[in-house]
């Protein structure tokens, strides 16, 4: 399997990514209008979110045709254009491939629906009595897991909405059929392959109720998942390219497994475990203070530990399904929003995996912080709203957690220039664009040489040009502050020290010992540089690189 630790991967949500249609919604030729943006950026690949025919309930994750474009998005023909520019670029496409579970409405689904005993076995379909589902596992996105089917006097499992039926990974031919959908996208030139929460397909073999969870523990991980996506990799023939499986409430010993070159599954996974750390008790929806403490230990644990194990991960801070981290990690309020989104971004590309850039990172996109509800349109968000409200919360208390919880936060269109709808879209756009987010707009970024979208596009090359940030050695540092994170990379007599603050006030940081034989880049200063005597320390959120003189930029 080839190593994809220097290649950078730019995840677009083409909803929300640029309109040439006046429709609101995104398209195809959208994102081909902006591949010399992403050449220019430095980027390798683009990972599209489904553009698949959809109801939408689950904006595209709920598919209803593998092998198709949603007219929304253009045509198969926008798809096979924008694979051969991004070719000309330098540019790989990557397909999101949802295959836990299709919509209700995919033909399969429907001919189940029918009664066609060949289509019941591709979901999980379960006899019973209508007033007890077969178990008491509960949807991620809220209430059961269960749906009841008066005509077929069966129940089918939804581990997501009640419109995404799981699919039955066990029946042999569903595995077949999700191969050949895979086949059929590389034979049109498609580089690489995400796989939506891939490690949820195996489901256990009895249906048992959880009496101390959702039901997760028994379907995460599941009894097959490896031999099936080993089985699927190999039989799409996708097993040199890139791929990527997002991992739910997974663990580093499962991830290693998955994406250690000797298993022959993927080349690297997704976690979410750093995105959890302002969860009050493990819960979503009950927001606190980030604790970076256990930030740091997360990130030490799960970088020492994928390399120890020959794993590999993919390094991000958001994506469509999470808040902005710039905004999560901000504890005053949009102060040092500047400073959290340098912090990231140096974080992001001198760990070791494989960086992804969320569309909006580079032009320090915060959240959108809607003032009503109605401004909302994520499934998750307006279930959960509902379910607060049925548990007492107030109105107030409920938008304060949509607006720092609801995926829209990530959802929001990209601002291109500082026209009234930010140059994404003639029409008004499917989720608002706030009015300050003009003033982040792409255009301005890049004419400015100190913009955060320069700072981007240095890290990329500079990652590229040095073997110590992709292949290096990672090892983290003791750290005087408890809000200071410091790791270091090392390979061959190569060295980098990279020492962060998530904090907004001064933080003494590490040992000034353990950055002595280096020199410091001060390129990439977002405050004075404090001298180094005893200790390296920290202005609020500052982020200080030190590094081998050779491998200064
Ligand atoms: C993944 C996707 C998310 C979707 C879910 C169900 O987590 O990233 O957007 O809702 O899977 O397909």
């Amino acid at each position: 399997m080839p190593d994809f630790s220097s290649s950078v991967v730019y995840q677009i949500y083409p909803r929300s990514f640029a309109d040439t249609t006046a429709t609101g919604t995104g398209d195809l030729p959208g994102v081909i209008g902006k591949l010399d943006y992403l050449a220019d950026l430095g980027v390798d690949y683009v990972w599209l979110t489904p553009v698949f025919p959809s109801p939408g309930i689950d904006n595209g994750y709920d598919v209803a045709d593998y092998c198709a474009i949603d007219p929304q998005f253009g045509t198969l023909d926008d798809l096979d254009r924008l694979i051969a520019a991004g070719r000309e670029r330098g540019i790989g496409v990557i397909l999101d491939m949802v295959f836990n579970h299709t919509s209700t409405s995919h033909p399969w689904f429907r001919r189940a629906l029918a009664g066609d005993p060949t289509y019941l076995d591709y979901y999980h379909f379960v006899e019973g009595s209508p007033t007890k589902p077969p178990t008491n596992w509960q949807s991620k996105f809220g209430g059961p897991a269960w749906e009841y089917v008066p005509k077929l006097k069966r129940w089918y499992l939804h581990l997501f909405d009640r419109t995404q039926a799981d699919l039955n990974w066990d029946n042999p031919a569903v595995r077949r059929e999700v191969a050949e959908v895979v086949r059929w996208w590389k034979r049109r030139g498609v580089a690489g392959f995400r796989f939506d929460v891939v490690n949820l397909i195996s489901k256990p073999e009895h249906w048992i109720s959880d009496d101390s969870g959702d039901g997760r523990r028994f379907y995460t991980d599941g009894p097959h998942v490896h031999d099936y996506i080993a089985e699927l990799v190999d039989r799409a023939g996708i097993g040199e390219d890139l791929t990527v499986g997002e991992m739910s409430s997974t663990s580093l010993e499962e991830c290693v497994r998955y994406s250690n070159p000797q298993s022959h599954e993927l080349a690297m996974t997704f976690n979410f475990h750093h995105l959890k750390v302002d969860y009050a008790d493990g819960d979503k929806w009950a927001v606190c203070a980030p604790d970076i403490p256990r930030l740091r230990e997360l990130l030490s644990t799960w970088q020492q530990g994928m390399a120890a194990g020959g794993g590999c991960q993919a390094l991000f801070w958001n994506n469509h399904d999470q808040p902005r981290a710039l905004t999560r990690f901000d504890t005053t309020g949009g102060a040092y929003r500047d400073q959290i989104a340098r912090m990231l971004a140096v974080v992001t590309f001198t760990m070791r995996g494989v960086p992804f850039i969320y569309q909006g990172d580079e032009l320090g996109l915060p959240d959108p912080c809607y003032g009503s509800l109605s401004d909302y349109r994520d499934v998750e968000s307006l279930n959960y709203a509902r379910i607060l409200r049925e548990r007492g919360m107030s109105d107030d208390d409920i938008l304060a957690v949509i607006q720092a919880r609801s995926r829209d936060n990530g959802r929001v269109p990209v601002p291109w220039d500082d026209t009234a709808t930010c140059g994404f879209s003639e029409a008004t756009p499917w989720l608002a664009i706030p009015p300050s987010f003009r003033q982040l707009n792409a255009a301005a970024a890049r004419r400015d040489p100190t913009s955060l979208w320069h700072l981007y596009r240095d890290l990329i090359r500079w990652r590229k040009r040095h073997r110590v940030l992709t292949e290096g050695d990672v090892r983290f540092l003791p750290v005087r502050d408890a809000d200071v994170i410091a790791y270091e990379r090392t390979h061959g007599t190569h060295r980098v020290v990279v020492v962060t603050s998530w904090c907004a006030r001064q933080a003494t940081g590490i040992d000034a010992a353990e950055v002595d034989d280096l020199s410091e880049i001060t390129a990439w200063a977002t405050a004075p540089l404090a001298a180094v005597t005893e200790t390296v320390d920290l202005a609020p959120y500052q982020v200080r690189v030190f590094a081998t003189a050779s491998l200064h930029p």
